[in-house]
C-alpha cells in the first residue's frame, strides 16, 4: 500500500456512541460535529431527532414517533484526524440495529447522565463493546445539573458494568455549584462560566494552582484536591494497553448542552482512540493497510430518501482503498459487482464518495444484491469475514396478507425487510406458515407500516406465545417433535430453532430428548 494511503488509514477514528435515551448522545453528537465543521448551526442533529429537518427525515415513522429508528454516519475532519460517527438508534426496541453497528467501528463512547447513573439500555450496549473487547471512553454529561457524587458514578461503574476507569478530568462542584474540571491529563484547569476567551488555568507539577492564582470558590476547589488525591493514591492506574483491551475506561466530564468540556474530550479522546483495527476472516486476520480491498455489510436501509425510493447498503471497509468504479467479488455468492454508486454521509446532506479507505463507512446503493454480513472484496481468494452475531428474538407474530391477491407484494417485502435485518424470519416446518420474531414491538409496528407504505400490503399479525427460543445444533431432526408448546421452525438460513411456550416447556423438551443440543446464540459469545 502506498505510504499516503496508509497515513490515510492511521488518520481515521471510527466510532459509536451508546447511552440510554435522554442521556444526551444527540446533544453531544452535534457539539462534536460543530467543532468538526461537519454542520454549521446547533440544531441540526437536534432537529433531524426531533423530526423538524426535512431532508434527514429518513422515514416517516421517525417523524411521527420523534425517535432515531435507524443509524447513520457522520463524518468530519479534525486536527489531521478524519473522524467517523456512527449514531445508533436510542429506542431499546431497536437494539438489534445497535448491535450490529457496533460490529462495525473500532471504539465506542458511552455516556452517562450524571444524575441516573448507569441505565438499563447502556448496560445492554456495554456488555456487546466488552465482547468485541473495543476501548470504552466514558462521558459523564450534565454536569451543570445537580447529580450523584463523582466518586458514586465511579463506584457504579465498576460495580454494575465490572469495568475500572481512570478519570481523565474531575468535576469542581457540579449543578449551580459547578466551576469547571480539573484536567489531570493536560494538568490544567478548565473554568466553566469564564467571561475571558481563556478558560485554561496551568497546574504546576504538583498538580496544583501556580501562586497568584485562586479560584473563586476556594473551599469546593480544596474538596477537589483531596478527591484527586485519593483518586492518585486508592484509584487504577493509567494505562494505554488496558484502554486499548477495553478492560480500563478513560472518565471525561462535561456538560453537552453547554458544549463544556466536548472539545477537551475530542482532543484527548482522537490521542488514544484506536485506528482501524485488522479484523478475522476465513483466511485469517485481514490487515487494514493491506492492498487488497475488502469490507462487509453490517446494516441495509431501504427508502432513506422517500423522494427516491432508494435502498443502501452500509459497508464498513476494513482493508485496501476504495476507488468509485472499481469491481469487487461478493464472497458469499461469488459474482462480481461493480461500485460505481457509492456514497458518503455526512449530517446534513450526502455526497457521491470516490474514494474512501479503511475505517471508512459508504453506502452503497443496492438493487437487491446485498445481505447483511456479506464480504466484498478484490481479492480472488474471497474470504469472509466473521459471521455477524444473531440476536435471539424475545417475541413473534403470525404474520398474513389482508389481501390473498397480494402475496407477491408480500412476500418481496417481507423478503426485503428481512434482509435489510429490520426483522427476523422464520417458517414452520410443517404448514410454512410465516413467524416474525423481533427484539421489541416497535420493530412490528415499523414492518407493519413500512410494508403498507413501501409494498403497499396490509398485513394481519397474530401475537405468538413463545417466550423461550434455541436454535438446534443439527442439521436434521425428526420433524414429528413440532407440537403446540414447543414448536419448530427454520430460520432464513434454514436452521432448525425450537420456540418454546415457557422456560418449563422447554425443561420438559430437554427432558425428554437429552440428545438434540439447543444453544442460544447470545450466550455463546
Ligand atoms: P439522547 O440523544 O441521548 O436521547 O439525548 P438528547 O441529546 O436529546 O438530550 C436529552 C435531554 O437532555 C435534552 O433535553 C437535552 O437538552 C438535555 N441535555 C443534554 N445534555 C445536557 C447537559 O449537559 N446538561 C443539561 N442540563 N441538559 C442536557 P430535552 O428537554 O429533552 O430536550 P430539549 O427541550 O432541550 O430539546
Amino acid at each position: 500500500m502506498k505510504a499516503s494511503v496508509k497515513d490515510e488509514v492511521q488518520s481515521r477514528r471510527t466510532f459509536a456512541i451508546i447511552s440510554h435515551p435522554d442521556a444526551g448522545k444527540t446533544t453531544l453528537t452535534e457539539k462534536l460535529l460543530l467543532f468538526g465543521g461537519a454542520i454549521r448551526d446547533a440544531g441540526t442533529v437536534k432537529a433531524r431527532k426531533t423530526g423538524k429537518y426535512a431532508t434527514s427525515d429518513w422515514m416517516e415513522i421517525e417523524k411521527q414517533r420523534g425517535i432515531s429508528v435507524t443509524s447513520s454516519v457522520m463524518q468530519f475532519d479534525y486536527e489531521g484526524f478524519r473522524v467517523n460517527i456512527l449514531d445508533t438508534p436510542g429506542h431499546q426496541d431497536f437494539s438489534e440495529d445497535t448491535y450490529r453497528t457496533l460490529t462495525a467501528v473500532d471504539s465506542a463512547v458511552m455516556i452517562v447522565d450524571s444524575a441516573k447513573g448507569i441505565e438499563e439500555q447502556t448496560i445492554k450496549l456495554f456488555k456487546v463493546c466488552r465482547m468485541r473487547g473495543i476501548p470504552i471512553f466514558t462521558f459523564i454529561n450534565k454536569m451543570d445539573r445537580q447529580g450523584k457524587p463523582p466518586l458514586d458514578l465511579l463506584a457504579e461503574l465498576e460495580e454494575v458494568l465490572g469495568i475500572e476507569s481512570y478519570p481523565m478530568n474531575w468535576p469542581i462542584g457540579m449543578g449551580k455549584d459547578f466551576m469547571g474540571i480539573y484536567d489531570r491529563y493536560f494538568n490544567r484547569i478548565e473554568l466553566f462560566k469564564d467571561e475571558t476567551d481563556n478558560p485554561f488555568i496551568p497546574l504546576n507539577e504538583d498538580g496544583e494552582l501556580e501562586a497568584g492564582h485562586e479560584l473563586a470558590d476556594s473551599q469546593l476547589f480544596e474538596q477537589t484536591l483531596e478527591e484527586i488525591m485519593l483518586l492518585s493514591e486508592a484509584g487504577n492506574e493509567f494505562s494505554e494497553e488496558r484502554i486499548a483491551n477495553g478492560t480500563l475506561t478513560p472518565v471525561f466530564f462535561g456538560s453537552a448542552l453547554t458544549a463544556f468540556g466536548v472539545q477537551t474530550f475530542l482532543d484527548t479522546y482522537l490521542q488514544f482512540a484506536p485506528q482501524p483495527q485488522p479484523r478475522n476472516s476465513t483466511s485469517g486476520e485481514i490487515n487494514p493497510v493491506s492492498d487488497d480491498f475488502s469490507g462487509f455489510i453490517f446494516k441495509i436501509q431501504a427508502n432513506m430518501n422517500p423522494k427516491h425510493r432508494d435502498r443502501i447498503a452500509f459497508l464498513r471497509i476494513c482493508s485496501g482503498q476504495f476507488e468509485r468504479g472499481m469491481t469487487v467479488f461478493q464472497s458469499r455468492t461469488g459474482k462480481q459487482i461493480n461500485l460505481s454508486q457509492s456514497t458518503q454521509f455526512l449530517a446534513d446532506d450526502r455526497n457521491t464518495v470516490n474514494e474512501a479507505v479503511s475505517g471508512d463507512i459508504i453506502g452503497l446503493y443496492d438493487t437487491g444484491n446485498y445481505q447483511i454480513g456479506d464480504t466484498i472484496t478484490t481479492n480472488k481468494d474471497m474470504f469472509q469475514f466473521e459471521r455477524l452475531p444473531q440476536f435471539t428474538p424475545e417475541m413473534f407474530v403470525r404474520v398474513t396478507a389482508k389481501n390473498v391477491m397480494k402475496q407477491k407484494h408480500f412476500h418481496k417485502g417481507i423478503q426485503q425487510l428481512v434482509q435489510e435485518g429490520a426483522i427476523q424470519l422464520f417458517k414452520t416446518v410443517r404448514m410454512e406458515e410465516y413467524l416474525l420474531g423481533a427484539v421489541g414491538q416497535l420493530q412490528f409496528e415499523v414492518f407493519e407500516h413500512r410494508m403498507k407504505n413501501e409494498y403497499n400490503v396490509d398485513v394481519l399479525m397474530e401475537r405468538v406465545g413463545t417466550k423461550v427460543v434455541r436454535w438446534v445444533d443439527d442439521e436434521k431432526i425428526d420433524e414429528n417433535l413440532s407440537n403446540s408448546r414447543s414448536v419448530l421452525v427454520k430460520d432464513r438460513f434454514d436452521k432448525y430453532v425450537f420456540l418454546f411456550e415457557n422456560e418449563f416447556a422447554l425443561r420438559w423438551f430437554t427432558d425428554k430428548n437429552p440428545d438434540i443440543k439447543l444453544y442460544n446464540p447470545m450466550d455463546m459469545k
